[in-house]
């Protein structure tokens, strides 16, 4: 039970005995632990009884941990345990002096549940938030009480963690932040007080550095484990972007990153396309048992080393890609783009494992100036019909002006111009290999 409250009908921190938690996914879960483990009783609420289940199963394993390194003995893990009593309605936060709310980041859900709490729970009792981002004045204002509304963002893993931010809005009481933050301080954590901003001050600086992780995955600029080691074995950080936005949840981070540009704009915090790919995929880290690692063996949840997952999202890079027709405007761009990705621009077909054409007209056929650029109809071994399309190619390709075919969009390179050809297929029982590369990267870009 919460203690009586101090004159003016506020309580203080040593006052506060019982807590409520709300949502017992990734981080309610965690908060549950903290504050039973500093003694606190503690009401672990969650709607959904499979995510009830779940969230004490995590507890208990989360308590097995430090009783296996030693930080907690059997006794303790069972007084821990003992002071934590599950709900699966907000009813059960009556008695609370404080209730930390960790339901999914979608506004209308929190408003909901704060208008809901704000029926059941005593007057005197705090309502705070764990949002990574959204507004805490929002969520505040579907309540009567924002004077006792405010942010308490723990960060993940919550019992690891030491950093917890104090956001107060407009409306917070200096009391509330106070109350909040010797809270903070009596579960050993390190509280910082911040003003309702998006992202506050932690996320506003991680956000855009994971997801750059993001990008430089989805440009090819190298596998997920590289780039996770360059963070912890070259920058000294304890874990990879790749691998802390699995363990953080990549629709949590979308969301983030979503409020992020909302409300400072720029591509700075523009969600990069494979982020958003993976969680339309239901992909969104460890609590999906996927993400852009495989956790769905044990084996692979110690450490994120898998290649069993996003082969079929991983940018594959198909080695040298030829350019047709990128002499000048959107073509060059095009090539400084392609490798500025990091993928190499080759100077003719050999080796080639992408051909990409570019038409400027609408007439143009793509695949015919692909296969005279690339030199591979004198050597196409056609017969009857094919043989007579042969004939027409090999003269639209001789059409094409000397001075066009010498313009070398890169040093050494050959034919740039596209030209006009015959609409005929070449036959397919004798494709060479410069026809495959041209069919299978189906690629035909329209500059101009
Ligand atoms: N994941 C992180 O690393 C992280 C870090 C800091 C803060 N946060 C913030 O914490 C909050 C929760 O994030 P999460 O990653 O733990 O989410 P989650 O999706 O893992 O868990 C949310 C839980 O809330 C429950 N829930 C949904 N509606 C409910 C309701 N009406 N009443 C009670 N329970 C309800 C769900 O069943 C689920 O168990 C979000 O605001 C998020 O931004 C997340």
């Amino acid at each position: 039970m919460a203690g009586r409250p101090a004159a003016g009908g506020n309580l203080t921190a040593m006052e506060i005995r019982e807590v409520a938690v709300v949502g017992l996914g990734t981080m309610g879960a965690g908060i549950v632990e903290v504050f039973a483990r500093a003694g606190l009783a503690v009401v672990a609420i969650d709607v959904d009884p499979g995510a009830l289940e779940r969230g004490m199963v995590t507890l208990d394993r989360s308590l097995s941990k430090a009783v296996a390194r030693g930080k907690l003995t059997e006794q303790e893990k069972a007084a821990v345990l003992a002071r934590v009593r599950p709900a699966d309605r907000l009813g059960a936060a009556a008695a609370a002096g404080l209730v930390v709310e960790g339901v999914p980041e979608r506004m209308e859900i929190k408003r909901q549940v704060f208008a809901e709490l704000d029926q059941v729970c005593r007057p005197e009792a705090i309502l705070a938030t764990n949002t990574s981002s959204l507004s805490v004045t929002a969520i505040a204002a579907a309540t009567r009480r924002p004077g006792r509304v405010a942010g308490l963002h723990f960060f993940n893993p919550a019992q690891v963690m030491r950093l917890v931010e104090v956001i107060t809005t407009v409306r917070t009481a200096p009391a509330t932040s106070q109350v909040l933050t010797e809270l903070v301080r009596r579960l050993g954590k390190t509280p910082v007080q911040v003003a309702d901003r998006a992202g506050f001050v932690a996320n506003a600086l991680l956000l855009p550095y994971l997801n750059h992780a993001v990008r430089l995955l989805e440009t090819g600029y190298a596998t997920r484990e590289d780039i996770d080691a360059a963070a912890t074995a070259g920058i000294g950080l304890p874990m990879g972007p790749l691998a802390l936005l699995d363990l953080i949840g990549l629709d949590t981070s979308l969301s983030v990153l979503e409020v992020l540009s909302g409300e400072f704009g720029g591509p700075r915090f523009a969600a990069a396309p494979m982020l958003r790919r993976l969680v339309e995929a239901g992909l969104t880290g460890r609590k999906a048992g996927r993400g852009f690692y495989d956790y769905e063996t044990k084996e692979r949840a110690r450490r994120p080393d898998s290649d069993t997952v996003l082969n079929d999202d991983r940018v594959a890079v198909p080695g040298p890609v030829m350019l047709v027709g990128a002499a000048a405007g959107p073509g060059m761009r095009l090539a400084e783009m392609i490798e500025a990705a990091g993928w190499p621009v080759a100077a003719d077909s050999h080796g080639s494992g992408l051909v990409i054409v570019l038409a400027k007209e609408p007439g143009t056929d793509v695949l015919d100036a692909a296969l005279c650029s690339l030199g591979v109809l004198g050597r196409t071994p056609l017969r009857g019909a094919a043989r007579r399309m042969r004939s027409r190619r090999r003269s639209s390709c001789s059409r094409t002006s000397p001075s066009a075919r010498e313009k070398r969009p890169f040093p050494g390179g050959r034919s740039t111009s596209t030209t006009s050809a015959s609409r005929g297929r070449p036959a397919s029982s004798s494709t060479p290999r410069g026809i495959a590369a041209a069919r299978s990267a189906s690629a035909s870009v329209r500059a101009g």
